[in-house]
């Protein structure tokens, strides 16, 4: 038999054992999607194009107006100035997280992550036989530790990536932090990746920044992005990536090589999305409002803490005082209360917690903290 690829046994299956389906009746606080279904209108546009027959190959790095909307947007949102010519329309904000490294690393790379971190980054860069450099947040919110990124930089190091709003943690950086963050990266002489997929959902005085805006930002960041957290959208695989242009042009043969495009008959129905503010800003204030009922419901759980989520649709819980493990706790919460969770020790710095995703409506979120308290308060 001929071999497979070395890497491929050390890549890991992220939470996908903990994903699963579970019997009919359990509570999922697993799934990192908005419960919605995308907008009819959006919808309605897609199905408009296809009707019309745009079906056939198109432009690589997207449709232009696509293209032009999209910087548009991303200026008038967040201070992001990225010419239209140096954004790439991908199949889903993953494959541009992954087009980040592919395009920018070598193997033997390394690339700081802030842990926890979301395990598909590992996975990537383990993939492309580049080293995963797990650097702890600080634990008493999840926001960045400047010294232990100072002890963990060596002469590979090549990547730092931000992800705030930030899942698993639900922590978003302050200002000042992403300031430093760009000064850390300056100063070592590394690529940000900027994975901002939930730039949109950062709750009370907490807001996303951009590395871009600060000196020495705009040149070394690669701002990742899509459309299915905040439309609703997961299903579709839309996604964006936007750089410098020394970046870019590494990035564009990346997907030219890869994917060719994005499908065609999509990127007018994300463009339409661009502009549908009301539908988005709908679901946006229903997930700040149930953001607030699971921090009620929890603080009523006497057995575990929890951390005040600044952002994205996911709150920690701490459940060392019950004694269990993560893994632990979260096979009892399953088999006991049916209530499906992630243990946060499937990542690196994560032991202790278990990540809650309350992207699920109000009366799922009563229910299943309803359970959590009932079982626990039993044992
Ligand atoms: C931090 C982060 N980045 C990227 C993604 C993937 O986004 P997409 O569905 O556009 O590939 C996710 C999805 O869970 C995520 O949590």
């Amino acid at each position: 038999m001929p071999k497979l690829n070395d890497n491929i046994d050390s890549v890991g299956r992220g939470f996908a054992d903990f994903l699963a389906p579970p019997p009919e009746g359990v509570i999922r606080f697993t799934v990192g999607q908005p419960d919605f279904v995308t907008s009819e209108a959006i919808r309605e546009k897609a199905v408009e194009e296809i009707r019309a027959g745009n079906t056939f190959y198109t432009r690589s790095a997207g449709a232009p107006s696509l293209c032009r909307k999209l910087s548009k947007w991303l200026d008038v949102q967040f201070n992001i100035e990225v010419d239209e010519e140096e954004i790439v329309i991908t199949p889903g904000c993953k494959q541009a997280v992954f087009y980040g490294f592919l395009g920018l690393g070598n193997p033997g790379d390394e690339v700081l992550l802030l842990a926890p971190a979301w395990p598909s980054y590992s996975s990537m860069i383990k993939h492309l036989s580049m080293v995963p450099v797990h650097v702890p947040v600080n634990m008493d919110g999840f926001h960045p530790d400047f010294s232990a990124l100072q002890s963990a930089i060596t002469e590979r190091s090549k990547f730092i990536v931000i992800n705030s709003p930030n899942n698993p943690t639900g922590a978003v950086y302050t200002e000042e932090e992403v300031e430093s963050l760009v000064a850390f990266a300056v100063e070592h002489d590394l690529w940000i990746l900027d994975d901002m997929i939930y730039a949109t959902m950062a709750w009370g005085d907490s807001k996303y920044t951009s590395p871009t805006i600060f000196s020495g930002g705009a040149e070394r960041t690669l701002t990742i992005g899509g459309w299915s957290k905040a439309w609703a959208m997961t299903g579709w695989r839309l996604g964006y990536i936007a750089g410098p242009a020394s970046a870019m042009k590494a990035i564009h043969l990346c997907q030219s090589s890869i994917a060719s495009h994005a499908p065609t008959f999509l990127m007018p129905a994300a463009e339409f999305a661009l502009g549908d503010d009301e539908r988005r800003l709908e679901m946006q204030n229903s997930f700040a409002n149930r953001r607030d009922v699971i921090q009620e419901e929890l603080s009523t759980i006497p057995e575990i803490d929890f951390w005040e989520p600044e952002g994205a649709f996911y709150v920690m819980i701490d459940i060392k005082r019950t004694g269990m493990s993560s893994i632990e706790f979260a096979e009892r919460a399953l088999s006991e209360a049916q209530v499906q969770l992630i243990p946060c020790s499937l990542m690196p710095h994560g032991e202790g917690m278990c990540r809650i995703s309350y992207a699920t409506n109000i009366a799922n979120i009563k229910e299943g903290c309803h359970r959590l308290r009932n079982w626990l308060s039993g044992l």
